[in-house]
């Protein structure tokens, strides 16, 4: 007999997406719908945490209604609730921690609290319909870049939810990174997208911006980097010279991407991984993609498709059922935690 289908509603309200998923035995994602707040907090330059956990309020049951009825599901179809219990910002967690446990508690499902990071890691195992066949899944042991807006960290994977973290960045994530760098630079919030656009048509070697490389570890630093970025503009404006936004916004890229790659690529050779797997927000760019996924490389790359590299619903909805299957159920009285390292997360 066929081993029943498990399906997860994942719930996603960490920053400024309100969004969630149905997703089948961790990989095929049967509906998901994304709610963005990016237009809102742009002319802030940045997330304002106030805002955003209103406008969740105002999205989250309309987002998971949207998924419930675009995969004409009733709850009863529903194995199990997984919400992001952290890391994030408290005021926008505890919006869909509290919707997740409404609907816990009025259907009867367990309840679940994911940690995001571990999300973004699973966003290389699912697919949805719009892709031909079933992909391939990643390989123990493997390695994790995990590059958000708040995390920078290089990961060894040993097995599902088995994460030792090797090293990571002192100082800025390399999001955070992006999206000073880009404000700096006169470019609009988020800075990733905005500094990508920009380096088209840019020299990656017009500058040769500062990356601290700590040899013999896993970590990096990325305040260098934005420091030299901030010089090179001052100086230039104070010969009175013009930006070249394109050359500086490309020779910045460059520099950060290198420094990922070659971290990286050292953590992959050194434990002997199967795969590479690219995770967050930051695995969108198009410079990072290119750079790993270079017919090149000795090792096989996952980095998940453009719409789950940042915050998403499905991330959360696989990375749920690896905890439902390993047998996690978490009580109405779970708290957010905004906090939340991946070392600290539990079987
Ligand atoms: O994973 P994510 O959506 O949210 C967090 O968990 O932080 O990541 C958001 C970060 C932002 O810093 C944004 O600038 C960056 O990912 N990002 C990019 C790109 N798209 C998003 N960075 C570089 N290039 C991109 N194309
Ligand atoms: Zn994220």
């Amino acid at each position: 007999m066929a081993e029943k289908t498990i399906r997860i509603l994942g719930i996603e309200s960490s920053c400024d997406e309100t969004a969630a998923a149905i997703v089948e035995d961790g990989r095929h994602i049967v509906s998901d719908f994304i709610s963005t707040q990016i237009d809102i907090h742009k002319q802030y330059g940045g997330v304002f945490p106030e805002v955003a956990s209103r406008q969740h309020v105002l999205a989250v049951y309309p987002v998971i209604d949207e998924v419930m009825s675009k995969a004409h599901m009733s709850f009863s179809d529903i194995d199990a609730i997984a919400v992001t219990r952290g890391p994030g910002l408290a005021g926008s967690l505890v919006v869909g921690m509290n919707a997740a446990k409404g609907l816990a508690l009025s259907t009867g499902l367990p309840l679940i609290g994911i940690n995001h990071l571990e999300g973004h890691i699973y966003s290389s195992w699912v697919y949805s319909d719009r892709d031909e066949e079933i992909p391939p899944e990643p390989e123990f042991p493997a390695i994790v870049l995990l590059v958000s807006g708040g995390h920078s960290e290089v990961i060894l994977l040993r097995d599902h939810l088995k994460y030792e973290r090797l090293g990571g960045t002192l100082d800025d994530a390399a999001g955070e990174a992006f999206d000073k760098t880009a404000r700096l630079l006169g470019l609009e919030y988020p800075g990733g997208p905005s500094i990508q656009k920009a380096s088209a048509g840019g020299n990656p070697d017009a500058y040769q911006f500062h990356v601290a490389k700590m040899p013999g570890t896993y970590d990096f630093s990325f305040s260098g980097v934005k420091t030299s970025v901030l010089r090179t503009v001052q100086k230039l404006q104070k010969n009175g010279e013009e930006l070249n936004v394109p050359d500086l916004a490309a020779s910045f890229q460059k520099s950060v991407v290198s420094i990922l790659f070659e971290k990286t690529m050292k953590a992959a050779r050194e434990y002997q991984a199967k795969n590479i797997v690219i995770a967050g927000g930051v695995s969108a760019n198009k410079c990072l993609r290119d750079t790993f996924l270079n017919d090149q490389n000795e090792f096989r790359v996952f980095i998940p498709r453009l719409a789950y590299c940042t915050d998403n619903g499905a991330m959360i909805g696989a990375a749920g059922y690896r905890r439902f299957i390993a047998g996690q159920r978490d009580n109405l009285d779970m708290d957010v935690f905004p906090n939340w390292p991946l070392s600290r997360v539990s079987l």
